[in-house]
């Protein structure tokens, strides 16, 4: 079954992913939903390729998206304050969407990654265009190694898994789609309505009371994850005492 078929089907939502552009191949699904965004689409409106040759991930990395793996981006258009509960919105519905499908239990590593036994499942990226006071839209590209064996492709072997190489089974890009759809509408509603997700973000995440080190561009810190704040910036104390308030880096994590 075609998976705007499917989803048509399955999806319990009023409209994220009501709206679906399926291409079996695209550079970029963030490219794509940039430009249907820019065109006024309505939200929820989803953008799904079955490959990338041109897939981007956060600090200007690139992302890895051969046949087997899910990349989507979703259109979102939240009020300017509920803007930061995003990366929460995504994480959460993600790690819900896989253990639905799967029943495997995977962990958020700040800011957004999904990872198994400490290897990455998945990559979200978030981009917003914000006018003024308002938010005009925000593109979240979401990619889960789904069905290929990550071994099979060096430069993410070592760092990353998929729900293949995890339970050995061909689990569906469709419905890992249309869960992690269900999953994001849920929390997209109850974010937008005021309430917090951050507890059950932070609850969740593997990088809170871990001894970790920060890269942030040239500039490196160390210091214990104390926990997450409403805004998603991490709080990390240093060893002098101190206490650090991050906004973006790459996590390590540097003891058991
Ligand atoms: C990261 O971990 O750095 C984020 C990776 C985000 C990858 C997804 S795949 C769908 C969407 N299209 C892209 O080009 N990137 C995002």
């Amino acid at each position: 079954m075609a998976i705007e078929e499917y989803l048509n089907q399955h999806l319990t939502t009023a409209f994220t992913g009501r709206k679906v552009f399926w291409h079996p191949v695209l550079g970029s699904t963030m490219d794509e939903g940039r430009k249907l965004a820019v065109a006024g689409t309505a939200e929820g409106t989803v953008v799904i390729a079955g490959r990338q040759t041109a897939g981007r991930g956060r600090l200007k990395r690139s992302w890895l998206s051969p046949e087997g793996s899910l990349s989507m981006s979703i259109i979102m258009k939240p009020p300017l304050k509920y803007l930061s509960s995003l990366i929460m919105v995504y994480s959460l519905a993600v790690v819900k969407g896989i253990e639905t499908v799967s029943g495997i239990r995977s962990a958020i590593k700040w800011p957004n990654d999904v990872l198994i036994e400490g290897k990455k499942v998945c990559g979200i990226l978030i981009e917003n265009e914000i006018r003024s006071t308002e938010v005009t839209f925000s593109v979240a590209g979401i990619g889960i190694n789904v069905d290929f064996d990550p071994d099979h492709h060096t430069a993410i072997s070592s760092l990353a898994t998929s729900l293949f190489r995890e339970t050995g089974k061909r689990i569906s890009r469709k419905e890992i789609c249309c869960a992690v759809l269900n999953e994001t509408e849920k929390l997209y509603l109850e974010a937008c309505s005021g309430r917090s997700l951050r507890r059950r973000w932070q609850d969740r995440m593997e990088t809170v009371g871990r001894h970790i080190r920060i890269r942030s561009g040239d500039t490196v810190i160390e210091g214990i994850a104390e926990s997450v704040k409403e805004d998603g910036r991490l709080l990390l104390r240093r060893e002098d005492g101190s206490l650090e308030h991050i906004t973006v880096g790459d996590v390590t994590v540097l003891k058991e």
